[in-house]
């Protein structure tokens, strides 16, 4: 496998050590107003994955590349464990991983938007099939587009709509092809919710469509200390539509 390139990644505010991850087909941004929020009490870093927004593509990924290229960040800035490692949907995912490879590392997850089930066997079949449409020149727009009904809540403004549609499709196609089929191929992460000692934050909007709260209601089930919140007026990008909310709940998980 190729070697990883370092990261790209925002690292703000003084205080416990907040890790940012973001989902899928999208970049570190998608978490700047809640960092923002965050930063006056927390250390926030939001890493751009590799593949995704400032952060170049090293090579074929699998999710042990995103988790260790994590773990690689954390060594840069210095960080040994986070306060919270919190990823949404995508992001989750990757957190998982991370919870298998580098358990010493954790304290605190959160699993925001998310689900640890993997792919039914035609939902991989067609992310393997995206990602050769991608590599084969087409645009992101073919991914992007089936998604964005379903990643704001009904009230959403147009705008909000807008603007992620338009991060989403300046993605790199190969980055986002990378990931696909790093998607397609997760495990279950079921055995490693039961395995993990530290605390979990669960934390989903009331809208989300594609990871519903149903999901977070079975991960808590399968977590030691886990703290469940639903954020109402809010589709699979939380803590992008409610900043507000989000950064609330996290600084109550940490008691800052
Ligand atoms: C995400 O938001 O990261 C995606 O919904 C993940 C996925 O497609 O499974």
């Amino acid at each position: 496998m190729a070697q990883a390139l370092p990261l790209r990644a925002r690292d703000t505010g003084r205080g416990p050590a907040v890790v940012l991850v973001h989902g899928f087909p999208l970049e570190g941004s998608m978490w700047n107003a809640a960092a923002d929020l965050l930063a006056g009490s927390c250390r926030v870093v939001v890493p751009d994955q590799q593949g995704f927004g400032a952060s170049a593509l090293a090579g074929p990924t699998t999710m042990a590349t995103y988790a260790d290229d994590l773990a690689a960040l954390l060594d840069a800035l210095e960080i040994d464990r986070p306060a919270l490692l919190a990823g949404l949907s995508f992001g989750g995912y990757v957190v998982m991983e991370f919870m298998r490879r580098h358990p010493h590392r954790l304290d605190a997850v959160g699993l925001i938007d998310t689900r640890e089930t993997p792919d039914p066997p035609d939902a991989a079949a067609n992310r393997r099939a995206q990602a050769d449409r991608l590599v084969a020149g087409e645009p992101v727009s073919i991914v992007a587009e089936p998604m964005l009904p379903k990643m704001a809540s009904p009230d959403a403004p147009e705008s909000f709509r807008e603007h992620w549609r338009r991060v989403m499709c300046a993605q790199s196609p190969l980055g986002v092809a990378a990931a696909l089929r790093a998607i397609a191929d997760r495990p279950d992460s079921a055995a490693s919710l039961r395995a993990f000692r530290g605390r979990a934050l669960l934390v989903v909007g009331e809208h989300d469509a594609i990871t519903p709260v149903a999901d977070h209601e079975r991960m808590a089930s399968f977590l030691r200390e886990p703290g469940l919140h639903v954020i109402p007026r809010a589709g699979h990008m939380a803590p992008t539509e409610q900043p507000e909310a989000f950064a609330e709940i996290v600084r109550g998980f940490l008691g800052v």
